[in-house]
């Protein structure tokens, strides 16, 4: 590709659109280096400026990264997360073919504030369950994932050695709770500070900060989560039908 003077898009916005289509098309595969900054600038015509920016704006979407003295790689492609069924971290890590893995944060028994008595309709200062997990697929970090559970209808969950379960499966099938629905919704969020250390990715990413709140039968909220998910490393998609 040469990128042309003549058009309206800015030269920056040519190259990164080339880029783009490249890892799109599998020209670029995740993991590859891209070429240096100097042989974008001489190939395309263009001043390192131009060249920084497109790489720049695709480093902040998620499609390339960069590792310092190295260069700048493609990144891995986004794990595709449907929002119709409600699945677990480990079922969906295990259904792509990844090894499902935690690192915990907390795990207390912490009193109700405002906000968790009304998620889980329970009163101010009743007992809860706090389980705050690192999630990690093949050892790589993905979410960060603050769970509050019923304590009155999890606390066996306190007997049961925390690390690498699945805590949908052990709710099923060790304390006979079915999980019947849940309601979620997704906002965007920048990741930084001790977050951004732990998911492993640069200050202010791109992150998706997700609350979903679990039910059991009879209506009752179970869990009330609160995640960040990287944004570089997911996509969520639903398909809708015609009214
Ligand atoms: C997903 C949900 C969480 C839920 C978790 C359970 O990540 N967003 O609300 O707590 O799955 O995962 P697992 O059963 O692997 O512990």
């Amino acid at each position: 590709m040469k990128t042309n003077r003549e058009k309206k898009t800015p030269l920056y916005f040519q190259l990164k659109e080339h880029i783009k289509r490249q890892i799109e098309e599998k020209e670029l595969k995740p993991g590859q280096c891209l070429p240096s900054e100097n042989d974008l600038c001489q190939e395309f015509g263009i001043s390192r400026m131009t060249v920084r920016q497109a790489i720049n704006e695709l480093q902040y979407e998620g499609l390339l990264y960069k590792i310092q003295g190295k260069g700048t790689f493609v990144s891995k492609d986004k794990i595709e997360q449907s929002l119709i069924s409600l699945t677990s971290f480990s079922n969906d890590m295990r259904n792509r073919g990844l090894a499902p893995g935690s690192k915990i944060l907390a795990f207390e028994v912490i009193s109700a504030t405002a906000k968790l008595s009304e998620a889980l309709r329970i009163n101010s200062g009743d007992k809860v369950i706090f389980l705050k997990r690192l999630r990690m697929a093949d050892n790589e970090p993905m979410s960060i994932e603050s769970s509050y559970l019923n304590y009155y209808l999890c606390s066996p969950l306190l007997d049961i050695p925390i690390d690498n379960i699945s805590l949908y499966d052990v709710l099923k099938q060790e304390l006979g709770l079915k999980l019947v629905k849940a309601a979620q919704s997704l906002e965007t969020f920048l990741i930084c500070g001790w977050e951004a250390g732990l998911l492993e990715v640069p200050e202010n990413s791109l992150g998706l900060f997700i609350k979903r709140t679990t039910y059991t039968e009879d209506n009752k909220p179970l869990e009330y989560v609160e995640s960040i998910y990287r944004g570089d490393r997911y996509k969520f998609y639903i398909e809708m039908k015609g009214v």
